[in-house]
Order: structure tokens, then sequence, then C-alpha cells
């Protein structure tokens, strides 16, 4: 059964407890505010000249700089959420939010459940396009390719790591699917739960079939660096041959314009 959003969302939480809701002439002023706003963009940008040797080692280099800034100034908050984008067999898009769980000279990766909406649109046409956007930096990284399945072991090798609860929320959801409460999918968990106890011992919680990871093995990389005026640095990568992202000689270089 589908509810007003109005009545599903308590007000506290979309507005914070305790505040008062502005009358609908305020808002729309707010928002007329918000949607208004300009930031100058003063970042670096990224010259030819001080490109990494490798596309790969380009990659790490802004995602390692993401991640130091999570820590040392605390406004990147997720470095490693990468914008997926998929098409559905009508060719009409869909984009998500995924955490890039791998990265090697292959692509970037991530995990998700192999039977939710992603992974049988992905099923029907593994073309698939991504971003890494970091906006305080000034910076993103967006990736064209195709998704390829990540093999077994390496799923079960990752899925290892996840905290006890993420491993078993893994079996809980049947992602994309509908589900009727909060409560049920709660109920859920608790099964799987009382199923596969915590006993902090290796491999304690198999892996769901339907759960695994795809990588992106990607055509094109571009660099994207927000600089003044609006005149940002776009550096892109396009395939031109055979090899992996750590092979210079497969990509060239080229500058497209802001
Ligand atoms: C920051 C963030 C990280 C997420 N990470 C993942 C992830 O790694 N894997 C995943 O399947 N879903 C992740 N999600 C949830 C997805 O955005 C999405 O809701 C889910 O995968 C279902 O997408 P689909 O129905 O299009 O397949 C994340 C969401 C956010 C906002």
């Amino acid at each position: 059964m589908h509810r007003a959003f109005r009545r599903s969302v308590p007000r506290s939480v979309c507005r914070g407890a305790g505040m008062p809701s502005p009358g609908p002439e305020a808002a729309a002023h707010a928002y007329d505010r918000v949607v208004s706003t300009r930031v100058d963009y003063d970042g670096e940008g990224l010259d030819e000249a001080d490109l990494a040797a490798t596309p790969l080692e380009q990659i790490r280099r802004w995602v390692e700089d993401a991640s130091a800034r999570h820590t040392a100034a605390g406004d990147v908050p997720e470095p490693l959420a990468l914008s997926l984008a998929t098409v559905d067999a009508d060719g009409a898009p869909n984009v998500r939010t995924v955490l890039m769980r791998f990265l090697d000279e292959r692509g970037p990766g991530f995990v998700t459940a192999l039977t939710s909406t992603k992974g049988r649109e992905i099923a029907g046409n593994p073309r698939v396009a991504a971003a890494l956007v970091w906006p305080s930096m000034f910076r993103a990284i967006r990736f064209r390719g195709v998704a390829h399945e990540v093999s077994r072991e390496e799923v079960e090798q990752y899925f290892d790591t996840r905290p006890y609860g993420s491993r078993i929320s893994a079996w809980t959801s049947r992602q994309s699917e509908p589900i009727a409460s909060r409560a049920a999918l709660e109920a859920a968990y608790e099964e799987y739960a009382a199923r596969w106890p915590e006993l902090g011992a290796a491999g304690e919680v198999p892996v769901p079939d339907f759960w695994g990871g795809y990588r992106i093995v990607p055509d094109e990389v571009e660099f994207w660096g927000g600089r003044r005026n609006r005149l940002h640095d776009r550096i892109v990568l396009s395939r031109i041959g055979p090899g992996t992202l750590a092979d210079a000689g497969a990509w060239r270089v080229h500058r497209r314009q802001p």
C-alpha cells in the first residue's frame, strides 16, 4: 500500500526536531535562494603535464587525495561514493550510488545484489557509466565502459571483511523488490541472524548466491577539475587499443572544453 510522502515522513525528520515550519511563501523564497547560489570553483585543476604515468596511477592519486581529505578536513564524507548509471530494456537510464570496493588495473568495482534492478539491467546491457564526485575538492572522475561480474573468489574474500550486520543484511534484503513495512525487513534480519549467530569465526555467514559484484572495465576515463570562471579542466583518456589502466600505451590523452 502506498502512503502519501507527507504522512509517512515525520516533519521532525525532514526539518530537524523543534524547528518551526515556514509558510509556503517563505519556503519558496528559501528555495529560490538555494537554486540561485553560485560557488566559483577554484580547484587546482589538472594539467596534461601533471598526469601520472598511467591512468590507474592518476585514479589512485585522486582517490587517495579524497581519502586524505576525508580524514583531515571531514568535508568528503564518503570518498568512495560512486554514482552508477545503467540502462533498462527500453534504453531508459537509471542511476544510483554504490561504494567503490575494488580498484585495480582492470577498473573500479562494487558489490551488490545480482538480482537487484541494477543487476538485471547490467545482465540486459552491460554498458555502464559511473562517476566519483568530490565537490569540496572541485574534482570528479567519470568512467564509461562495460560491467563484468567479479569472480566468486574475490566476492567471498571481500564478504568476510564486512561487519557481521552487513553480512546478515546481504541475506535479508531482496534488493529492489517491494516490502510491506520496515518491521517486515527487521523481522527478516532477525531470522537470518538466528540462523547464523555471530561467533567471530571466518566464513560463519556464507555469501548469498544472489549477491556479488561488478567491475567496470572502462574505455573512457575523464578527470574533471573545477576552476575559476567555469573554465574547468577536462582531461580525457580514451582507449585506443588492448591493455589495462596500467598500460599507458592503450590510452590517448585529450582535452575537452568545459
Ligand atoms: C552512499 C551510498 C552508498 C551505497 N552503497 C551501495 C553499495 O555499495 N551497493 C549497493 O548495492 N547499494 C548501495 N547503496 C544503495 C544504492 O544507491 C541503491 O539504493 C541500491 O543499490 C538499489 O539500487 P537498484 O534498485 O537500482 O539496483 C548505496 C547508497 C548510498 C547513498
